[in-house]
């Protein structure tokens, strides 16, 4: 099972993502190499020399395969094959063992909770009668109430509205716990597994290093699907959890996550990360128990306000909830489903600034940690005009919520003017705003002051600096409105003032700050970090 190109990673290194840098790649936005104004595998490739370069391990691909991309390629239509959008099998292998070579792994999401409609199997479904075979693959039930017109039960979907969608024709109803696009699969039915194993064995097979599992708190449904105790709102930011809400974590998703392990147990060194958003700790813990995944996000950090106190009762959350468990804590501020971090912690310079801290704190912590793309470039969300958007959140809640279009705006990479070489075309697939030039990677990379200076500097530190060994918190005294912690071993403090006056330093030597310090006073001012070596 070894890779040809398995040399340039150290193929010893089982558990290689237990410290990893993860690289969240949205490939519609990174680089466009076709000039059709979406991002594309080969605009992946094109740029791996750039991300060696920031000093990132691993990447994750947000998903590539056939899709009508209602949700953007989160609705599959065929989960083992390349969309002509994003290129083919072929420019995949290519950017597999290039990444390898530049020593990169790849790990890509996987999508088994739901399919697209336009799915061959859900496709047969819709034409077949009820109770057949097709209709089993998915959560088909008649309605309630006089001529099934009500839906079987309240559920909503995350997207807004109903989680029922009716087939024409006084037929049945469908869940969908997202878009109507993307009917439920029926866990119950082993044919389902049987497929999800046939596209892990086809991606391993291909020299995947992991995957990042969508919904990984979905995918079974409680018995008789009782109704949820109350109407939960649209949740555009993904987050909303509630250990009542029957849609989300029931018990018969656990023997899912130790199916695909017994799988993945079978590849060497490879690693699955789950997207798991459950009431608490408790029911974190389960997901990472040993036999099912070897990573779970823990959205903790990146939901927490930025002040100390929400700081640090996201990182106490996020370590005991893995607490027993072979599986580290995971870190992260951003991703494609969320507000970016400049803007979520006030926008502006005071945003960036914070942005700029908050990365520090993420990455000296022990643990994986995951980036988004363009967080490296201090990018703040965009505000983008109503006849734009294309989340399908905007439709399905009533033009009430926005979507998350504003966190995944194309990356500029040359200065110049909009599409700042992240396309031929100007026409990119979402605007690009006009006054990104100073923000470009072409801008950052020589001035030691950018946003990228500091992330390269902290990556580089993170991986050749002995502070950054042992995987124990310790806290130390801080004054009000700031934290401070070392990590027990290497001796890595870092040190975060998140009150609105400069403080001073622990003791130690100074490796990096997220800003300038202050050369008479109190040195730490507010909205930073600073990493001391004890
Ligand atoms: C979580 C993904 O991160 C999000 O982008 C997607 O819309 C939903 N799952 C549905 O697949």
């Amino acid at each position: 099972m070894r890779r040809a190109d398995d040399r340039h990673l150290a193929p010893d290194d089982e558990a290689w993502w237990r410290n990893a840098v993860f690289y969240q790649v949205y490939i519609r936005s990174f680089a466009d190499a076709n000039g059709d104004g979406v991002g594309d595998l080969e605009g992946v490739r094109g740029r791996l020399g750039y991300l060696e370069l920031l000093g990132v391990d691993a990447l994750w691909l947000t998903p590539f395969f056939r899709s009508p991309m209602v949700d953007h390629g989160y609705d599959v239509s065929d989960p083992r094959d390349v969309d002509p959008l994003f290129g083919d099998l072929e420019t995949f292998d290519r950017l597999v063992a290039d990444a390898h070579r530049h020593g990169l792994r790849v790990t890509i999401d996987l999508v088994p909770n739901h399919t697209s409609d336009r799915h061959e199997w859900f496709q047969a479904a819709v034409t077949a009668a009820p109770g057949g075979p097709e209709r089993a693959r998915y959560l088909f039930r008649d309605g309630r109430s006089f001529g099934g017109s009500q839906p079987p039960n309240n559920w909503t979907s995350v997207f807004g509205g109903p989680a029922w969608t009716r087939l024409p024709g006084a037929d049945q109803w469908y869940l969908h716990l997202f878009a109507p696009e993307q009917p439920d699969l029926n866990w119950e039915n082993p044919e389902v597994a049987a497929d999800l194993e046939r596209t892990l064995r086809f991606w391993l097979g291909r020299g995947v290093d992991g995957f990042r599992i969508d919904v990984a708190h979905g995918m079974a449904k409680p018995a008789g699907l009782p109704d949820m105790p109350h109407q939960v709102g649209v949740c555009p930011s993904l987050l909303e959890r509630d250990g009542a809400d029957p849609r989300f974590d029931a018990d018969g998703v656990h023997d899912i996550h130790r199916m695909i392990r017994k799988v993945l147990d079978e590849y060497p060194a490879r690693v699955a990360i789950g997207e798991i958003r459950v009431a608490d700790d408790a029911a974190f813990a389960r997901y990472v128990r040993p036999g099912e995944l070897h990573l779970g996000f823990n959205f903790r950090l990146l939901e927490a306000d930025f002040n100390a106190d929400s700081v640090r009762a996201a990182i106490e959350h996020s370590l005991v909830a893995v607490q027993g468990s072979p599986a580290p804590a995971t870190w992260t501020i951003s991703n494609h489903d969320t507000v970016r971090p400049v803007t979520r912690y006030g926008g502006g310079e005071v945003g960036l600034a914070r942005a700029r801290a908050m990365a520090l704190v993420q990455l000296a912590l022990p643990g994986p940690a995951y980036l988004y793309n363009g967080d490296e470039l201090g990018l703040p969300n965009v505000e983008l005009p109503d006849w734009v958007l294309q989340d399908p959140v905007w439709k399905r809640s009533g033009h009430t919520e926005r979507g998350r279009d504003g966190c995944r705006i194309p990356l500029p990479w040359e200065s110049g003017t909009s599409p700042y070489g992240f396309s031929a075309t100007p026409g990119t697939w979402l605007p690009m705003p006009g006054d990104w030039a100073g923000r470009t990677v072409e801008a950052q990379l020589e001035d030691p002051s950018s946003t990228l200076s500091l992330y390269r500097q902290a990556l580089e530190l993170r991986q050749r600096h002995t502070a950054f060994t042992g995987t124990e918190v310790e806290w130390y005294g801080a004054p009000p409105g700031c934290l401070a912690f070392r990590r027990r071993g290497g001796g890595l403090v870092c040190a975060l003032n998140a009150s609105g006056a400069p403080v001073s330093l622990p003791a130690g030597q100074v490796l990096l700050a997220s800003g300038p310090l202050r050369p008479i006073g109190d040195p730490l001012p507010p909205d930073t970090a600073v990493w001391l070596k004890e």
